[in-house]
């Protein structure tokens, strides 16, 4: 593996989830890959689960890290080919990103969608660029569209607490009072279309996400009849597609509660973390024996485990 992007640059997902589940019964039976191997992770935005877990995978393999939070810790870097550098931004991603190449044996970075501009998130700038001007592998701990290392981690959840060979997993739109990117639920949406699940998603009407990532799921207004005979629920925010970035409603009705629950088949329920309580679904749910979301971030560390693990035995 040599860029860890999205899952177009994963061949045989199955083979990873149980590769992140071996991590997790011995989780330094391969601490001699990295010696003497540096990961560099790079912050745009916030973060507690994706920093901590990926620095411990990279520690049990090994590895020394470095993290940065990019803007308040070093320059504030400039994204645009040929733009005039007489704003805030002290310097420009291809130099940033090519020394930090010299530093570093692969970097990860984070970096959300603005939601002003729809074209400009899609396209993926610092991804891009990065994988561009860095010269070593780039892992994506949370992009524009995408956050892949969270839905390898949602699979191998899923793997370790299904009860049939082909659960229904159910990922369902939930109330926030601000505007969130799409990028977990798009993931989660093209992970799941590669995995053996029925795959439903719900939302209201508006919150259509784009149909290059829903691909084959079904898709459900009435988040009732989604939930009916669920194995698994997986609830997340996000702001409209088609209207970028708005908040076209905060429903309560499409809260997560025990009612709702009852609809599974005693159905797990999932979320990425961190969660609103009371907002998103309740305290009933959040602290009831069917909620595993803290199990679901655990898994953080042996997703990013079983991908630095592909990187390093590609680097020699
Ligand atoms: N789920 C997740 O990515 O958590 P953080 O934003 O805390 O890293």
């Amino acid at each position: 593996m040599q860029h860890f992007i999205s899952v177009h640059d994963v061949t045989d997902i199955d083979a990873l989830v149980q590769e992140g589940l071996q991590h997790k019964q011995s989780p330094f039976a391969f601490e001699h890959l990295g010696k003497h191997k540096t990961i560099g992770l790079l912050f745009f935005n916030q973060s507690l689960r994706t920093r901590l877990s990926t620095q411990r995978a990279a520690q049990n393999l090994g590895m020394n890290t470095m993290a940065l939070n990019v803007g308040q810790d070093s320059w504030g870097l400039e994204l645009e080919e040929g733009a005039v550098m007489d704003g805030n931004n002290a310097e420009h991603v291809k130099e940033a990103a090519a020394v930090m190449g010299k530093y570093c044996d692969i970097l990860a970075v984070r970096a959300f969608a603005g939601l002003q501009d729809r074209e400009k998130d899609y396209a993926e700038t610092v991804m891009t660029q990065f994988k561009k001007y860095a010269g070593v592998p780039i892992v994506n701990l949370e992009s524009a569209t995408r956050h892949p290392l969270q839905s390898l981690a949602d699979c191998i959840t899923i793997e370790e607490y299904k009860t049939k060979a082909r659960p229904k997993v159910v990922l369902t739109w939930a109330p926030h009072f601000k505007s969130l990117p799409q990028a977990v639920a798009n993931s989660f949406c093209e992970w799941m279309n590669r995995r053996d699940v029925e795959f439903v998603v719900t939302h209201p009407e508006g919150y259509e996400l784009s149909p290059d990532y829903v691909g084959n799921a079904g898709v459900i207004y009435d988040q009732n009849e989604a939930f009916a005979g669920a194995d698994f629920i997986y609830a997340k925010n996000w702001s409209s597609y088609q209207h970028y970035g708005q908040v076209l409603t905060k429903d309560p009705s499409w809260m997560i509660t025990k009612q709702k629950m009852d609809l599974t088949d005693n159905g797990k329920f999932m979320h990425c973390l961190p969660v609103r309580r009371n907002m998103k679904v309740t305290d009933e749910v959040l602290d009831s024996e069917q909620s595993i979301v803290v199990e679901q971030a655990g898994n953080r560390v042996w997703s990013a485990q079983a991908v630095l693990k592909r990187m390093l035995e590609e680097l020699g």
